[in-house]
């Protein structure tokens, strides 16, 4: 693969880089990420890439070629392919800006890691995630939703949603599974927003200097829980790598907990909190699929699913080849970069009727919005019942609840290509 083309950081891509494609003579392939026009569905780029066929090529931000895959059935065969690296220590990881690639957080646990060691940091994590622990948290999640609607409500008749209530909601039930001391949790919240989101930042921190305050903060927590411990997931975890530290040569250290941690803390609750604020949005811009689910709660369940899926948060995957793979007529050969698209995955018309209808009583399970293979989403029971519970006390507490904006206003998020759906959400009620 060739590179010609670059871009800026931190904004969408709209280059496109000479296609040393193996079909046909050179073409022109648009650039990666590309611009939302509407934050829940695809950007109008995506038409292109879908009509180029399962597996396509994309110009990355430094002109590099990558492939792009948008067939349902290509990418469930590559996500589980032991074949493709998660490893952003890779030189070859196709990072998707510059500020991502220059950052390189040394060896991100979990979901820049590879199996073995990737199989082990997991294992700390299954159980606090599994539907039992998920079901005994609800009742907290239920009282914060109401207490956060009750400061709202009570604060005047309009508010940013996604600051009001649904970043808090999803923090607020991370940080309650862990075990994170309450009153530490709004200063983590702003670490990590700046870590993720830096064109929002009111002040100069970087992202990077945010992520270690982050990482300093989760040192000294875990050193103070190792003498005194409590009863979170971080207990669970300090308890199992105690045990494994010397006898299992691919264990978790008491280091590796703090970037674990810091990873549950940044991925989880930004993705969680933007799926929950664009789905209002989809909502209050789908009147119809609004008052059914008002009126009849137990399709909630069904709606959260659905929702997740039109809106895939995050929509690239990243992947690199470590060994040729042949798939749908093309070769990827080592080293090149895969990006799989959930959000074109999830709307494949060979696997979806209306794929771009938002139709709550759809059976919509199926999707891949947490993506597939051994990295699927290990907060997805978590991020479930969340979803379930912002949206019904929303609806239930807050009937009259509209944009206070036109919808063209709405600001999508930043496109740094981690995130998709909402960076805000004015509302008034
Ligand atoms: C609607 C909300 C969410 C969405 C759409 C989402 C989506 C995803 C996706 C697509 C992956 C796979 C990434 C890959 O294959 O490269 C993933 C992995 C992961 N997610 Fe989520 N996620 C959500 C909520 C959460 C929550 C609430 C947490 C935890 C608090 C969480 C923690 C993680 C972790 C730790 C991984 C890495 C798992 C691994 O590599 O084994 N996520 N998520």
């Amino acid at each position: 693969m060739t590179a010609t083309a670059g871009t800026p950081a931190d904004t969408p891509s709209t280059s496109t880089a000479e296609q040393t494609d193996q079909t046909g003579p050179a073409v022109r392939a648009p650039g990666f990420p590309m611009e939302r026009a509407c934050p829940y569905q695809t950007p109008p780029g995506y038409d292109r890439l879908r009509e180029s066929g399962p597996l396509s090529q994309v110009a990355l931000y430094d002109g590099r070629l990558v492939w792009l895959v948008s067939g349902n059935a290509e990418g469930r065969a590559l996500l589980p392919d032991p074949r493709l690296s998660s490893d952003t220590d890779r030189p070859d990881f196709p990072f998707l800006t510059e500020r991502l690639a220059s950052q390189r957080f040394d060896a991100l646990p979990l979901i820049g890691t590879d199996d073995p060691e990737h199989a082990h940091q997991r294992k700390l994590l299954t159980s606090g995630f599994g539907i039992r622990r998920i079901a005994a948290l609800r009742p907290y999640i239920e009282r914060t939703a109401e207490a956060l609607l009750d400061r709202m409500v009570g604060g005047g008749d309009r508010a940013d949603l996604v600051t009001a209530y649904t970043l808090p909601l999803a923090s607020d039930s991370t940080f309650a599974l862990l075990g994170v001391p309450e009153e530490d949790r709004p200063q983590l919240d702003a670490w990590s927003r700046r870590a993720l989101f830096p064109a929002d930042a009111a002040d100069a921190d970087s992202p990077a200097q945010a992520f270690q305050d982050i990482l300093d903060y989760l040192r000294d927590l875990i050193a103070r829980r190792e003498r005194v411990p409590g009863d979170g997931l971080i207990d669970d975890m300090i308890a199992s790598a105690r045990n494994r530290d010397g006898a299992d040569p691919g264990g978790v250290d008491l280091e590796g907990l703090v970037t674990i941690c810091s990873v549950l803390m940044v991925g989880g609750n930004e993705s969680t909190s933007s799926t929950i604020a664009t789905s209002v949005l989809a909502l209050l811009e789908h009147p119809d699929q609004l008052a059914a689910l008002r009126n009849d709660a137990s399709l909630t369940a069904g709606a959260v699913e659905e929702l997740t899926r039109l809106i895939s948060v995050t929509d690239a995957l990243q992947r690199v080849a470590t060994e040729d793979i042949e798939i749908a007529g093309r070769t990827i050969r080592k080293g090149d970069g895969v990006i799989i698209s959930t959000m074109l995955m999830n709307r494949d018309p060979n696997a979806w009727e209306d794929p771009n209808v938002l139709d709550i009583r759809r059976k919509a399970g199926r999707h891949v919005a947490f993506g597939y293979g051994i990295h699927q989403c290990v907060g997805q029971n978590l991020a479930r019942a969340e979803m379930e519970i912002a949206l019904n006390t929303l609806l239930r507490r807050v009937p009259s609840l509209r944009l206070s904006v036109s919808p063209e206003q709405v600001r999508g998020s930043v496109p740094h290509a981690l995130l998709g759906g909402v960076a805000e959400l004015p509302v008034a009620w």
